[in-house]
């Protein structure tokens, strides 16, 4: 059953570096990856298109969207209805418009069977704020990913700038924390480390050493 199939959970908060982390892990060990953030993100641009608000009074129509997301991840590339969405939804105001369709239950909720989707031989790395909490509460390595708001806002801004985007690095960061704020301090699957979940800080460690210290503590559970 999907419960025996291995799960590497990496949460944390905007522009921690999960994505990067946890898709090398992912190809170290032959993985699958779910990028959880990409579904908000797809969700918030589906809803936009069909003329919705990302406010509470269109919950329930967010979720329809959601349940029925038609969504397909092509490498680096992410598809709605056969479109490439990835620029548009990789963009800041992608990031913030997916934080608030991601604070309503009923999208969560839709967004659940989608991801354990995902589940499949020979195993999944998933990144988000809630993979070790909901979403694959049983998933045998947790880590919570952490860096400081000022790297974090660092990386963003090389990030943004290498792809041809503008960006001003102190309104990143203000971004970022207001987005922390607000994925921290919503009730429904707040952003919060899992009870088992290891920590990892990597404000001052490379992606080739934080990759090395996740395969390290795999190989410590697998053993
Ligand atoms: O990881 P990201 O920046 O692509 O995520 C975008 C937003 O989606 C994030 O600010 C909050 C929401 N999100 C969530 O609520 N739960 C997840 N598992 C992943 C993302």
């Amino acid at each position: 059953a999907a419960a025996n199939i291995p799960v590497i959970c990496i949460d944390g908060p905007t522009a921690s570096g999960k994505g990067t982390l946890a898709s090398r892990v992912a190809a170290q060990l032959g993985y699958h990856y779910l990028d959880s953030g990409a579904l908000y993100r797809v969700t918030a641009h589906a809803a936009l298109q069909a003329g919705l608000t990302l406010e509470a009074a269109d919950e329930a129509k967010i979720a329809d969207l959601a349940r029925q997301l038609p969504v397909r991840f092509e490498g680096e590339q992410v598809l709605l209805n056969n479109v490439d969405v990835t620029d548009a939804i990789r963009s800041e105001q992608g990031g913030m418009n997916a934080s608030k369709v991601s604070v309503l239950p009923a999208v969560r909720e839709a967004l659940v069977a989608l991801q354990h989707s995902f589940r499949r031989l020979p195993g999944l790395l998933a990144d988000g704020r809630d993979m070790g909490t909901v979403i694959f509460p049983n998933a045998a390595l947790k880590v919570f990913l952490t860096a400081s708001a000022a790297k974090r806002a660092e990386r963003r801004h090389k990030q943004l700038i290498s792809k041809g985007f503008s960006a001003n690095i102190e309104s990143l960061r203000a971004d970022l924390e207001a987005r922390d704020a607000r994925d921290m301090s919503r009730s429904a699957s707040p952003l919060q480390p899992a009870q088992d979940a290891l920590q990892l800080d990597n404000s001052s460690l490379s992606i080739e050493d934080s990759v090395a210290q996740v395969l390290d503590w795999w190989q410590g559970k697998s053993r």
